[in-house]
């Protein structure tokens, strides 16, 4: 099976559009892949958090995935930072880097400009630490969001430089990988076009049903079309996604003809819209709560992903070690 490598930041907590999105892709993807998911909690580290904050947020992310359906007998789930591995390749891999194309990498750009007094040698070496998380495992294929083409095209880059250095054939270079051709996009509440934890709109998975129902009542509306058949305006077009996706076809069919006939009334819409919305969340806020409050459990997962995830690294930084020099005699 084809290796599939990606990492996870641990920013707060999952909401319906990273539900619909990146995540149940992961669901799909461990039954095709050989799939390593890690939380990216070194990565986190350039901004840094409390250490209360921190291990918090990792412990929230892991029992959320694993609510969502990662299932840890299929794909391989760890924490980035039980892995020692990862630095040692991060560092063969620094010695390899050039400031210049560093320093040319957007994102590093957009955090420098937000956090000026921070501009850190970590926030920098971001691409290769992320190179490494991925040539680690000699992964093949990377599920990312587009903001990270740059850090992959460094990652792709360091493999390159690597082979070409050491004249070997030894990393393979990684894609970026599109798992399913139509991700479900999310609307927001606010009537804007995406669900986003920094836009304010989201509705999360551990929401209460009570939560849930206030948040659906308050989403933007327009007053209903007065001619029959009008086109929905952006904030009604999302709320008919959201029946989409949370209701019975029968639910979305009838409100689409109350649309087109001029007698829909958004308040009973969003009444079905929240019970709908609650019954899909309410089953994974449960597992959510069987999985945070259950710490050996997490604790056990963590360290069996580890252990595998180790072995796959272990075998890599072997073989590394020895293309660049460090034979056993020499040490
Ligand atoms: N940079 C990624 C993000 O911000 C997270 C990440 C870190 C990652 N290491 C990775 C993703 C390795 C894929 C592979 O989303």
């Amino acid at each position: 099976m084809e290796k599939v490598v990606s990492g996870i930041r641990p920013t707060g907590n999952l909401h319906l559009g990273n539900y619909f999105g990146a995540v149940t892709s992961f669901v799909k993807m461990q039954e095709d892949y050989d799939c390593m998911f890690f939380i990216a909690d070194w990565h986190s580290l350039t901004t840094q958090p409390k250490p209360g904050d921190l291990r918090r947020s990792v412990k929230t992310i892991l029992a959320e995935y694993l609510a969502c359906g990662i299932d840890p007998e299929k794909a391989t789930i760890y924490i980035q930072s039980d892995v020692k591995e990862t630095l040692e390749l991060y560092l063969y891999l620094n010695m390899n880097a050039y400031l210049g194309e560093l320093g040319r990498v957007t994102t590093f750009k957009e955090k420098a400009r937000k956090q000026p007094n921070n501009v850190n040698a970590g926030l920098f070496t971001y691409p290769t630490l992320m190179a490494a998380d991925i040539l680690q495992h000699k992964a093949l294929k990377v599920p990312v969001g587009k903001d990270q083409q740059q850090n992959m095209e460094m990652a792709r880059k360091c493999a390159r430089r690597f082979n070409n250095i050491y004249g070997v054939e030894f990393f393979p270079e990684p894609q970026d990988f599109t798992y399913s051709a139509k991700a479900l996009k999310i609307p927001g509440l606010d009537g804007s076009g995406k669900m986003g934890k920094s836009e304010g709109n989201c509705v999360y998975l551990c929401d209460d049903d009570k939560t849930i129902t206030n948040k659906v009542k308050k989403a933007l509306t327009v007053s209903g079309a007065e001619v029959p058949n009008s086109p929905k305006p952006e904030c009604i077009e999302n709320l008919f996604t959201l029946l989409e996706i949370c209701s019975a076809p029968e639910v979305y069919k009838f409100y689409d003809e109350r649309w087109n006939d001029c007698t829909i009334r958004f308040g009973d819409l969003k009444k079905q819209l929240a019970e709908d919305m609650c019954n899909v969340i309410r089953p994974i806020r449960e597992r959510i709560m069987e999985f945070s409050s259950n710490d050996t459990l997490l604790e056990k997962i963590a360290r069996e992903g580890a252990e595998r995830a180790r072995e796959s690294a272990a075998k890599t930084l072997r073989e590394v070690r020895e293309i660049i020099g460090f034979t056993p005699v020499a040490r």
